[in-house]
């Protein structure tokens, strides 16, 4: 069949969704989300469970040094570069079943549906998925989408100390990930990453469809706080030097930061630990992580100079030091025009509403737009939950999201 006839190709959606609901079992948390932190056991069942899926559909799977996973589907043409898709299968503490799953299985369903119809597409079809997208338990986030893109050096990613201690070298090794394939990894021809919205646009103005525009910029910090420990009842108010307090007052700072920017400027403080954590003693310690984003990059710059500048009285004040330590920081990333321009037509030729839309979400679309032409495509999130074992996307729009994957992937490798 030549690419004017794709006109029957479609996707199954029960196919998808029982792929999705037999991955969301791995590391279930009973309660509808998941929990597959990078590099634990319940990633590597993760793991284990797509790779068979990739090799039961004939795919060339190979695993490059920091873990991540490239699958293709050969090509008319051996020579050209693919067409990636894929995203991410590891998740935070607190996750739910469709953030990065989605992109990675219907890039599987994409490569099923292209089978059944007898096509073969010029360029090859990759299908991806990165090590650590989250950074909930190795910072950065995208850390192995940024290795494969040649933003981070394979022995400095190796060499991250997880916020559990863990080396994610050892970690790597240890549940039998740790691939040959050289990174960085080579350059696509396109890629397209399919993803919930994990915010409320899409959903709360009735369009089906997100042509992503680019994701915004990130920057985290990790603060230590530290003072002098001491007895809750002996200790006067007027001699304490308690972190505690301070990073409660950082935590009021950082919201007040963000209002005073305005939107789209965001904040948060997600966490956020006391030593020795007990009822009766002054902390001795406090460790906080701030989450800075925005579209600018210059003002997102100023947000953290600002946060530096609002610390350091507080921290004074209370005669307690502040450690500071730069965990992530990504500039705004804007996608290829060429691409969103493809997710728009392929959305208008199915019928479905679509509307041009930022990411305020990190992705792995984010580190491999350094390489070669990307974009995203967006399906709407349900009250626009997400790192939420509530996360909730409708079947219908699922579908529709994987159709106009498949619709961009096949245009793209014609
Ligand atoms: C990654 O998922 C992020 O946006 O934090
Ligand atoms: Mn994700
Ligand atoms: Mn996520």
């Amino acid at each position: 069949m030549t690419h004017g006839e794709t006109a029957t190709l479609d996707i199954e959606i029960d196919r998808l969704l029982a792929d999705l609901a037999a991955l969301a079992a791995v590391g279930g948390t009973g309660d509808g989300g998941n929990c597959r932190l990078a590099l634990t056991d319940d990633d590597a069942g993760g793991r284990e469970l797509v790779v068979g899926w990739m090799r039961d559909l004939g795919l060339e799977v190979r695993v490059d040094r920091i873990g991540n996973v490239v699958a293709t589907r050969a090509g008319i043409d051996p020579d050209a570069a693919p067409v990636m898709t894929g995203s991410h299968i590891d998740t935070v503490r607190t996750g739910g079943r469709y953030d990065g799953t989605l992109g990675v299985l219907a890039g599987l369903e994409v490569v099923r549906a292209l089978d059944d119809a007898g096509v073969r597409t010029r360029r090859p079809l990759a299908v991806a998925f990165f090590t650590d997208e989250e950074g909930s338990r190795f910072a950065p986030d995208m850390l192995g989408s940024l290795v494969y893109a040649g933003g981070l050096a394979l022995e400095e990613a190796l060499g991250t100390v997880g916020f559990d201690g863990a080396l994610l070298g050892d970690e790597l090794e240890r549940i039998g990930w740790a691939g040959d394939a050289p990174v960085p990894g080579p350059a696509p021809h396109a890629f397209v990453e399919l993803h919930i919205e994990q915010g409320p646009v899409l959903e709360r103005s009735g369009i089906g469809i997100g042509a992503v525009t680019g994701v915004q910029g990130i920057a985290w910090h990790e603060l230590t706080l530290t003072g002098q420990s001491n007895h809750a009842g002996t200790t006067p108010m007027s001699l304490r030097r308690d972190p505690g307090l301070v990073a409660a007052q950082v935590a009021v700072a950082v919201r007040e930061l963000a209002a005073n920017l305005g939107a789209p400027m965001v904040g948060t403080v997600g966490r956020l630990g006391l030593h020795p954590d007990l009822v009766n003693v002054v902390p001795a310690r406090a460790t906080m992580t701030v989450d800075l984003r925005h579209t600018d990059d210059a003002i997102l710059s100023a947000a953290e100079s600002r946060l530096k500048a609002l610390v350091e009285p507080l921290a004074k004040a209370e005669d307690v030091s502040v450690a500071w330590r730069e965990l992530a920081r990504f500039a705004p990333v804007a996608f290829d025009e060429t691409v969103i321009s493809l997710v728009e037509a392929a959305a208008s030729a199915r019928g479905l509403s679509c509307r041009r839309m930022p990411s305020g979400a990190g992705h792995d679309a984010q580190m491999i737009a350094r390489m070669c032409p990307t974009g995203m495509v967006f399906v709407p999130s349900h009250q626009g939950i997400s790192h939420n074992p509530a996360e909730h996307t409708d079947p219908a729009d699922l579908a529709a999201g994987a159709a106009v994957l498949l619709d961009v992937i096949t245009e793209l490798a014609a």
